[in-house]
């Protein structure tokens, strides 16, 4: 089933309502993923060395959650012009790279994907449907899978 254009504006009306917010519902989402798999924090090499800092201080967490919100929005659109995922070439060879290199493995995506629809649910209450929910898991599961494809490569 292809992706329709009521599937691509679920996703670019709540991330224009969420955009205005990124910087809390940044912070939102990481810790979620750390709440749903707090081991997952060891992966991020400037959460590893900073001891008890807080995470709110890295500027880093913030352009982590941003790109992946960015990016899922980009694949919605991708889907229902082309119905397939096109990260620019070189960018997505990065992405494959970066993620073998710091121990990602599939159940990450999974975790990843939990607290990002949680976070938006948290986020646009008022607009959150089952259909909203559908729209952003296939723009994520899809970019998932073509992150993952490049990480089989890179491996
Ligand atoms: C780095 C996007 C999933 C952990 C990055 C970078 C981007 C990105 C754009 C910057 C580095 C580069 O361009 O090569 C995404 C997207 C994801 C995703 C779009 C899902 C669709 C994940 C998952 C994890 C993860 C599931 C693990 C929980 C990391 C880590 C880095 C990174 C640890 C390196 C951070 C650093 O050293 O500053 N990711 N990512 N990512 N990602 Fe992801």
């Amino acid at each position: 089933m292809g992706f329709s254009e009521a599937q691509e504006e679920l996703v670019l009306r709540s991330w224009k309502a969420m955009k205005k917010d990124t910087e809390s519902i940044a912070l939102k989402f990481f810790f979620r993923i750390f709440e749903i798999a707090p081991g997952a924090k060891q992966m991020f090499p400037f959460l590893r060395d900073a001891g008890d800092a807080p995470l709110e201080n890295h500027p880093k967490l913030k352009t982590h959650a941003v790109a992946v919100f960015v990016m899922a929005c980009e694949s919605a659109t991708q889907l229902r012009n082309t119905g397939d995922v096109k990260v620019r070439e070189a960018a997505l060879k990065r992405l494959g790279v970066t993620h073998v290199k710091v121990g990602v493995a599939d159940a990450h995506f999974e975790v990843v994907k939990t607290a990002l629809l949680d976070t938006i649910r948290d986020a646009v209450p008022d607009m959150w449907t089952p259909e909203m929910k559908a729209a952003w898991e296939e723009a994520y599961d899809q970019l998932a899978a073509a992150i993952k494809e490049e990480m089989k490569n890179a491996a």
